[in-house]
């Protein structure tokens, strides 16, 4: 157990370059206190013991801001950065080396039963604010984008933005250029005007040519 702590602090060390010191991050680093908690609450979630369990999950989201299922099974040396905000569902899987920052929802879709929630694989980094919805995987070695809201299943070693999220990355390969730019009615707007200005400019060009050809004859 003891080895397992240190290399949940070693994780802070690693991820994060404002840590100075063992001290400081074990008594400050509310990720760690969450990931903590979190291994007592599923031991008695695994015995069955379902109200102690929420009990401790519950105790620690009020200290934390960080609410983990004690159902949810998370893997080795999980980073949570910040952590405020971060919800991780009951069926949920998370492999070894995890980084998640705060505004993190690893939640159900709302239309499953069973296991509902998504499994992140090793070596995955969750941007602040994801969500991530439903009982698919995240393979092993992906970005999730900050602010993105991710539906379906992300293959391995992708990098995945927007709203739903897609892939813009894969194997450190760009794909094609993003799609889900909101649409900007007002520039919309400014370039058909600009396009019915610059028609209109032609037409008048033509037009005063054909005068000045019918008057100069008479002239
Ligand atoms: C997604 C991310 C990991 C970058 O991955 P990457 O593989 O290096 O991708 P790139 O930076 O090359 O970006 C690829 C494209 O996605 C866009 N993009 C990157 N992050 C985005 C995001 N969160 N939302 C929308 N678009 C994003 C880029 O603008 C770029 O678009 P372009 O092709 O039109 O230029 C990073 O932008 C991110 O969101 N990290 C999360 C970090 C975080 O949450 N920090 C909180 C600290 S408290």
């Amino acid at each position: 157990m003891l080895k397992r702590m240190r290399s949940d602090i070693q994780a802070v060390f690693d991820n994060d370059p404002a840590a100075r010191g063992w001290f400081e991050v074990i008594f400050t680093y509310s990720g760690l206190h969450a990931i903590w908690n979190h291994r007592m609450a599923h031991f008695f979630y695994r015995h069955h013991w379902f109200t102690i369990a929420r009990i401790i999950s519950q105790a620690s989201r009020f200290f934390t801001g960080i609410e983990i299922h004690p159902g949810a099974r998370i893997g080795n040396r999980l980073f949570i950065d910040h952590g405020m905000g971060v919800v991780i569902g009951e069926t949920c899987e998370i492999g070894d080396d995890v980084v998640i920052y705060q505004g993190v929802t690893l939640g159900g879709s709302g239309k499953e039963k069973g296991k509902r929630h998504p499994t992140i694989g090793n070596n995955v980094v969750i941007g602040s604010g994801a969500k991530i919805l439903g009982s698919f995987k995240i393979e092993d070695q992906c970005n999730i984008g900050a602010n993105s809201v991710v539906l379906k299943e992300v293959p391995f070693g992708s990098t995945v933005v927007g709203i739903p999220g897609r892939v813009v990355r894969q194997g450190g390969k760009r794909l094609d250029r993003l799609s889900h730019q909101m649409p900007d009615p007002v520039v919309d707007a400014m370039g058909l005007l600009q396009r019915e200005i610059e028609q209109l400019q032609v037409e008048m060009k033509s037009l005063k040519e054909q005068l000045e050809a019918e008057k100069l004859p008479k002239e």
